[in-house]
């Protein structure tokens, strides 16, 4: 079924600077006069953010395909109670990570079978894609200085290998769908903004277009 609304989602490795990108996004969409709402994956709904807690716990040990499958579990309840009403609704939803992340993450980073990867996604969206994917891209090295000091959860605490290999994985998907739109994550943040800010202006104005 159509939905009126539009699904944007940001992807990226960790440190990659998606949620302020994110906020400068909102504030400038609403203050355009357009309705939006951002939410993070995993979570959004009750389930969802303790699904999330599991997951990114450090002390959790959790094997590959449970990982899958508890991602793809946190997916299924918040596109049912949250991102479907939205669109349904006419709004602009932000997501902060989606189907992509799975493919990046499990996929390419873990090794689990992508085409699998792809059939849980299509389970715990009924088919549901984002319009628009934008991809910030950022060497591996810059996600680990940008996250010195900083606590890590269970997936960051990842080397730099399995880092490496999800960036790879984003840049291949990215050159294969349409939707991606890639940013090199390096610029300065108000650059970032205002060629993120370009892209989603010219691409609500239905010029889909680079
Ligand atoms: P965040 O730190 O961007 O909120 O994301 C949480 C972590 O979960 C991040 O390291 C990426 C990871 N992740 C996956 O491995 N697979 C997924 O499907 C999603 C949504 C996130």
């Amino acid at each position: 079924m159509m939905s009126r609304g539009m699904l944007i989602s940001f992807e990226g490795i960790d440190g990659a600077g998606k949620s302020t990108q994110i906020k400068a996004l909102e504030r400038e969409l609403r203050a355009k006069g357009y309705k939006v709402s951002t939410l993070r994956e995993p979570g959004g709904t009750k389930i969802s953010e303790q699904i999330r807690e599991l997951l990114l716990d450090s002390s959790s040990r959790i094997n590959p395909v449970a990982e899958a499958l508890l991602y793809a579990a946190a997916r299924a309840q918040l596109v049912q109670d949250v991102v479907r009403p939205l669109l349904d609704e006419g709004a602009i939803v932000l997501a902060d990570r989606f189907i992509d992340s799975t493919i990046a993450y499990q996929g390419y980073g873990r090794g689990l079978d992508i085409e699998g990867l792809h059939r849980l996604n299509f389970l715990a969206t009924g088919g549901l894609e984002p319009d628009l994917t934008i991809l910030l891209d950022i060497p591996v090295d810059l996600s680990s200085r940008r996250r010195q000091g900083m606590l890590s959860d269970r997936m960051e605490k990842e080397g730099m290998a399995f880092q490496d290999r999800v960036r790879r994985g984003y840049l291949e998907m990215a050159g294969k769908l349409p939707r991606f739109r890639v940013i090199n994550g390096s610029l300065p943040e108000e650059s970032i903004s205002a060629i993120i800010i370009d892209i989603v202006v010219r691409f609500l104005k239905g010029d889909k277009r680079d």
